[in-house]
């Protein structure tokens, strides 16, 4: 018998069992929204969106084996059973000793850097993530960035466009000026497009802090997608399992911070791990004034239970396979009719360049804002601006507006919840936009809070 013929066409590598509606809108409902939300689409309601890319972080699709851990969560105050089972899964694929749990990354971060950063201090990272930096700054010190030199060239492609800037890390560790309480690299690179890191960075940056006696972190969010592009893009790696090359990345840190409502496939979830005990210790004390027991860590057992499921489900290669194309998939077809994106695109997201997708509009016209604003006014997609509204700053002497580096839009892919269809349906309506683009008009700042204003500013057409 002849061999089946290998098919190209990479699939959702699941099938569907409990399905949930979403609701279309006319465009006319969708103008009479979008102005109600002033705007700013964080501002819709839910229900109102037809495709949601506003964020890849918690709104996923969890399994039914994930289901099933669910019903065998352990609710006891300590010690429970659903403890021990994340603890072991965490170790099982870190290697780090110490696993704290916490309600999401942030209370990770927040932990971790009231413990070790004082007024003054330098973290660096490739890039930190809004919140990480808010937690380093919020303690006095200073998070820096240092992505790799290709990063700033949005539209040229390359393999780890995520890497650390390796000579920048080496001159802020020999600065004897500056005391450096732990350095950071971020997987994959989230608000450096979701760009992944190489194997051969992660090592170096970890050699280099040893070398200076600097613990070395890992922020592993999306950490089973960064193993994955190893795999694929590194030299070495292409018949090494997942697992295996995710325990080689931790093996090169001291701890890690991570939110499990990426990587880990939970809705809810993550945790702080260390090989420090003295360090998790104190770290322990200060979960217990806020988050809850150190079994637990502000979570219920059942949501321990999903994570120490879903954390192996992300290294499933056929999951991998099918998650990296779809995003791929996404970003593909829309460079390909011009639309200018980071390239190439990322894991968990597409991020298109507003300020080139407008040339017309200046950063202060807020690109990637009218951008948002079409999307949904075109098809009820929800995505997010990452550029002036979100990084832009005051001048503290003039009061002069400062626009940000970039003017990106994100579309973040939730995990295992939408179709090709669906995918299809966002590149059509991408470029319908793409195509009246030179009719978009700029939009200003009505009103804003004082810091995290993306969340909550209101907008009106300038
Ligand atoms: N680090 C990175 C790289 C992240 O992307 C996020 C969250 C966090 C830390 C914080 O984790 O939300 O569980 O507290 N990123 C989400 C996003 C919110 O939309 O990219 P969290």
């Amino acid at each position: 018998m002849r061999r089946p013929r290998q098919i190209s066409t990479v699939i959702e590598p699941f099938r569907i069992k409990s399905v949930e509606p979403i609701r279309l809108t006319t465009p006319e409902q969708r103008d009479e929204l979008i102005h109600e939300a002033h705007y700013n689409v964080f501002l819709l309601d839910a229900r109102h969106v037809l495709l949601d890319f506003l964020t890849d972080s918690g709104t996923g699709a969890m399994s039914a084996e994930q289901w099933a851990a669910i019903m065998r969560g352990d609710e006891s105050y300590a010690g429970s059973d659903s403890y021990y089972r994340f603890r072991d899964a965490v170790r099982d694929i870190t290697g780090l000793r110490h696993v704290i749990p916490t309600h999401q990354g942030r209370a990770a971060e927040r932990i971790l850097f009231t413990t070790v950063c004082r007024a003054g201090d330098v973290v660096p990272n490739n890039t930190h993530f809004d919140t990480t930096r808010a937690n380093i700054e919020f303690t006095g010190a200073t998070a820096l960035d240092l992505p790799c030199a290709e990063a700033a060239d949005l539209a040229a492609p390359g393999p780890f466009k995520g890497n650390i800037d390796l000579e920048g890390l080496e001159r802020v560790l020999e600065d004897e000026s500056k005391s450096v309480p732990l350095a950071m690299i971020t997987v994959t690179n989230n608000s450096g497009g979701g760009q992944p890191v190489s194997m051969a960075n992660i090592r170096a940056a970890s050699e280099l802090c040893r070398a200076h006696g600097v613990p070395f972190y890992l922020d592993a969010c999306r950490f089973a997608e960064n193993a994955y592009f190893i795999q694929q893009r590194e030299e070495g790696w292409a018949d090494t399992p997942l697992i295996e090359i995710a325990r080689e990345m931790f093996a090169c840190a001291d701890g890690a911070t991570m939110s499990a409502k990426k990587d880990g496939m939970a809705n809810i979830g993550g945790f702080l791990a260390t090989n420090d005990e003295a360090l998790a210790r104190q770290e322990r004390d200060l979960l217990i004034l806020t988050e809850g027991f150190p079994t637990y860590g502000g979570l219920a057992g059942r949501d321990l239970e999903a994570v120490a499921v879903g954390l192996y489900e992300a290294l499933d290669p056929d999951y991998q396979k099918y998650r990296i194309a779809s995003t791929a998939y996404l970003g593909n077809h829309v460079a390909a009719a011009g639309v200018p994106i980071v390239q190439p695109p990322g894991g968990h997201a597409v991020y298109i360049d507003a300020g080139a997708f407008c040339p017309h509009l200046g950063p202060l016209d807020y690109p990637g804002i009218s951008l948002c604003v079409e999307l949904y006014r075109e098809a009820g997609i929800r995505a997010v601006e990452i550029g002036s509204v979100m990084f832009g700053a005051d001048d503290p002497e003039t009061g002069e507006r400062r626009p940000a580096r970039n003017e990106l839009v994100r579309l973040a892919i939730p995990r295992r919840v939408y179709t090709q269809s669906h995918i299809d349906y966002a590149v059509e309506a991408i470029l319908n936009v793409y195509e009246r683009r030179s009719e978009m008009g700029g939009y200003v700042i009505v009103e804003e809070p004082p810091f995290l204003r993306h969340f909550t500013a209101r907008f009106a057409p300038a």
